[in-house]
């Protein structure tokens, strides 16, 4: 199926379990490279994504079962440090093992992983950490070359605050002689989880969340057993579809103090949204208000979600200005909702959206998943038949979003193209 044809109109209503994070489990498998003993990861959602993680630690000489919603990862037989070109190529994430192949083998080589759609997305924070640390880096025919005899502390500090260079030092520095310092450290959950996987093994991780991480290196780490955190990107996702539809809708296993900005912004756009533990109630019945946003690193407004609000930003009562200041140049969904009667402006890393009554059905092209997510939240919306190709990117990210959009009432079928 690489095409999803959504007749537009339906209110969504009901209730939508979220699945455990992609951007969660990815590091969290790359961490299993750490120790020798045998991780059992749980809440695993069911991603393309996931599955190259798991082919690359394959590639590496792991053993890994896979069993429903969960993954038994044993890197005890990792016979060499060299990750699968084409796979790193293929998914900048898989280079989350050279920080875990540095520190256990002192050796990792890897393709540089390539650019996407929204982005050189380069790894000098990456090297600047590791070197820091005592690596040397080499870049040999365009493989990454980290040599280090043995890992030490040091101070980093990060210009930007990246998650995966934070997820890639605090690996590398749980192994580490000595005391490591991770300076305008990425703040996300995601940082979070992974340090307390590094200490459910034995590590010495503490700051994760806030600038500053301190990792104090240990000799090893033992194995663990590990439950990943829900999808806020794959909630708010939920939650931006239900509110644009004019919907009724709970979502299930969900951190809302991790959707904070989001709930705010939906809020201010006349959104109601209701925290209860674990569950999130949004209704979208009144008429929408343009609102501006502007994506930061977390707790700021999240990039991955600047696409899918814009879908909704586009029938909002009003102009919003919508700033994404994370990457280079986040804006392929902008041509592709313009093609569904949207009224949107782009200067630079700006978009200004003037909201209309209706958008209409169009063949529409995903570039990257969250650009994929909008389309189709615009295609809910629009009146007519919307048609989206490009769905391998959405199958990155989220685990059948068509069937959970379905049993929510929404108008939508996969197809497989001529
Ligand atoms: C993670 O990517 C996420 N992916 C991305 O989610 C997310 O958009 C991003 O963080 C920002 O929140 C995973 O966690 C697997 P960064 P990552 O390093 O780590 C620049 C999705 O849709 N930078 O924080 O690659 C970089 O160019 C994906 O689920 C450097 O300059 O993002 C970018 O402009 C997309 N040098 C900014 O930092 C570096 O060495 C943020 O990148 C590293 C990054």
């Amino acid at each position: 199926m690489d095409k999803l044809v959504i007749r537009g109109g339906n209110r969504l209503h009901g209730v939508v379990t979220v699945d455990g994070a992609k951007n969660a489990i990815l590091p969290a498998l790359s961490a299993t490279l750490l120790t020798d003993q045998t991780c059992v990861l749980r809440g695993v959602p069911k991603l393309q994504d996931v599955y190259t993680m798991v082919e690359v630690l394959a590639n590496l000489g792991c053993s890994v079962r896979s069993d429903n919603c969960s993954l038994t990862i044993d890197a005890g037989a990792v016979k060499h440090y060299q990750a699968p070109y084409e796979l790193v190529r293929q998914m900048r994430a898989s280079f989350l093992v050279a920080g875990p192949l540095l520190a256990r083998f002192g050796r990792a080589s890897m393709a540089l992983p390539g650019g996407c759609a929204i982005g050189p997305r380069p790894i000098d924070l990456h090297l600047k950490g590791f070197f820091a640390m005592g690596a040397r880096v080499s870049l040999d025919n365009g493989r990454i070359e980290l040599t280090a005899n043995s890992l030490r502390g040091a101070t980093v500090y990060l210009d930007f605050p990246s998650v995966g260079a934070t997820e890639n030092l605090m690996m590398a520095a749980s192994l580490a002689k000595g005391i490591t310092y991770i300076e305008n450290a990425a703040e996300e959950p995601e940082v979070v989880d992974l340090a307390n996987m590094i200490n459910s093994m034995g590590g010495r991780v503490s700051g994760a969340g806030t600038k500053t991480i301190r990792i104090e290196g240990v000799e090893s780490l033992k194995g663990t057993t590990h439950e990943v955190i829900p999808d806020r990107a794959e909630a708010a996702t939920f939650m931006i579809a239900a509110a644009v539809t004019g919907g009724d809708v709970v979502l299930k296993n969900v951190i809302p103090d991790h959707l904070k900005a989001v709930s705010a912004k939906l809020r201010e756009a006349g959104v109601s949204v209701e925290e209860d533990g674990s569950l999130i109630h949004v209704r979208g019945d009144k008429i929408l208000k343009a609102v501006d946003v502007k994506t930061m690193p977390y707790p700021g407004f999240p990039t991955d979600l600047q696409a899918p609000m814009m879908s909704l930003l586009a029938v909002c009562e009003g102009t919003s200005l919508v700033t994404e200041t994370v990457f280079e140049n986040r804006f392929s969904h902008v041509d592709e909702l313009k093609r569904m009667g949207a009224s949107i402006k782009v200067e630079d890393r700006s978009a200004l959206i003037k909201g209309v009554t209706q958008l209409t059905g169009a063949a529409v092209k995903a570039a990257d998943l969250r650009a994929g997510a909008a389309l189709v939240i615009a295609g809910l919306v629009a009146s007519g038949v919307t048609q989206v190709t490009g769905v391998h990117h959405i199958n990155r990210g989220y685990g059948d979003l068509a069937s959970k959009l379905r049993a929510l009432g929404a108008d939508i079928q996969g197809e497989a193209s001529p």
